[in-house]
């Protein structure tokens, strides 16, 4: 029978190779709907985990995942060998940044050589990594061929991105479209049949390059008018003007305007990593892509326009960084998750430390934080507002944070996401 049809019966098997924020919650969803999956990890803690029926992503809860267990719709596992049992194959291993700002593509090259090993016909590989225009066609295809079978004869193959938005409850990953690329026609209506089973509605496109490129547009364009928000916070606060307010009367422009806040800066595996695959690729071709490096500059560059702001703020009061003692409110990239990675909390702190301060922080998601060689572990909010310190400084607007709280107990706090929009102070310093 064709892997066509036995997709639409739900009688086939799906590996999921990464089982991180992008491949557990797409593993859950294949489950319910019916497919038989199994998720393979390197990380043995994160499968144990998950065949004991315990998520550790929020977004997939462990009631859900406990179920598709005991059903036996899924499973996970270290040993690749399994993916030979595999009818469909999708690689989300992560896509970091070497120190040189130059794609790391070490984990996806390891995992197509897992696949390459156990590559069968008839089965369908499909790369859900964001990565640069290209890597499909030019990496991953010859990479699968030298097992002799042939991309579109003997084996199906696609990219498709994801778009999943970590903790945010309206747009789950069933609910967003997914975007398909094959290397051919067949491989594109697989892969939409394949995705088409557990999203909303699946967007076909011409190519895989199309594909790829689609999804670094997207995150182009966040860190792009990211960049551009941010610049004009600190253009507003030079001219004092408030920027927040500015955003919000825009924003009542009911077409052509898509409101942006400026912040700490930008973190999360996503925005401040994709823009600079493309940049990677584009040079390659002769060509600067001039708005994503001026993003990237003005976006790095907050994280210490933030402790700038504290230093003036501890000024007012006459004091100085060197010796205060400065609390931080938050560590996670973004509210209500706790994903630290790139996030600018890291970076704030590592300026305070530069400049003398004594820091401390709270994130009721993030409970311990090595940094620099210091560990550091999250004290209550009432503990920190207990110990007074000269500064607070609020880098991630968690919504469990009792704001209320925090403008009547602490002496000074600088606000760098406009949490404390409704409270009003001499006390509080704004972005
Ligand atoms: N996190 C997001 O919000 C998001 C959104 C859209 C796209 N993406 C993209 O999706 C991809 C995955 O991101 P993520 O956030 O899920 O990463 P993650 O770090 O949460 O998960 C990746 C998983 O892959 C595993 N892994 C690494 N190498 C492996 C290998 N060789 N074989 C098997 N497993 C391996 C890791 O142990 C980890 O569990 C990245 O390309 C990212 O840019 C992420």
């Amino acid at each position: 029978m064709s892997l066509l049809k036995r997709i639409q019966d739900r009688d086939c098997t799906v590996g999921i190779i990464g089982l991180g924020y992008v491949g557990l919650p797409l593993a859950a969803e294949l489950a319910k709907a019916g497919f038989h999956v199994t998720g393979f990890d390197v990380d043995a803690w994160k499968v144990a985990e998950l065949n004991a029926g315990r998520s550790y992503i929020p977004d997939v809860p462990t009631a859900e995942l406990a179920e598709v267990v005991k059903s036996g719709h899924f499973k996970a596992t270290t040993d690749m060998a399994g993916l030979a049992e595999m009818d469909c194959i999708d690689i989300a291993v992560p896509t970091p940044l070497r120190k040189t700002k130059d794609p790391d593509m070490s984990y996806v090259v390891q995992a197509v050589e897992a696949v390459k090993k156990h590559l069968k016909k008839g089965q369908l590989v499909s790369l859900e990594s964001t990565t640069y225009p290209g890597t499909t066609d030019e990496l991953v295809k010859p990479m699968l061929e030298e097992t002799g079978l042939k991309a579109g004869k003997d084996f199906y193959l696609v990219f498709s991105p994801e778009r999943v938005d970590p903790a945010n409850p309206q747009y789950l990953t069933k609910d967003i479209p997914k975007v398909v690329g094959g290397i051919d026609k067949e491989s594109t209506e697989i892969g939409c049949a394949l995705y088409g089973a557990v999203v909303t509605r699946t967007v076909p496109v011409s190519s895989t390059v199309v594909a790829e490129m689609a999804k670094l547009l997207e995150n182009t364009f966040r860190s792009v008018n990211i960049g551009m928000v941010n610049e004009l916070a600190l253009m507003c606060h030079r001219m004092k003007i408030d920027v927040w307010e500015v955003i919000d009367a825009a924003k009542t422009k009911p077409f052509g305007f898509m409101p942006f806040y400026p912040g700490p800066g930008l973190g999360g595996h996503c925005i401040p990593i994709d823009p600079f695959y493309l940049s990677w690729k584009a040079r390659q071709s002769g060509f600067e892509a001039r708005f994503i490096e001026l993003a990237g500059q003005v976006n790095s560059s907050m994280p210490e326009w933030v402790v700038s702001r504290v230093a003036d703020a501890l000024n007012s009061v006459k004091k100085a960084v060197n010796g205060s003692r400065v609390h931080v409110y938050g560590i996670a990239y973004k509210k209500n998750v706790g994903d630290m990675r790139e996030s600018p909390a890291l970076d704030v702190i590592e300026h305070l430390l530069r400049r003398g301060a004594t820091v401390t922080y709270s994130d009721p998601f993030v409970p311990t934080l090595t940094l620099d060689g210091h560990t550091f572990t999250a004290v209550t909010t009432q503990d920190a507002l207990a110990a007074k310190p000269d500064c607070v400084v609020i880098t991630t607007d968690h919504d469990v944070f009792d704001y209320a709280e925090l403008v009547k107990q602490a002496s000074l706090i600088m606000d760098a996401r406009n949490a404390l929009k409704t409270f009003s102070g001499a006390h509080i310093h704004r972005l």
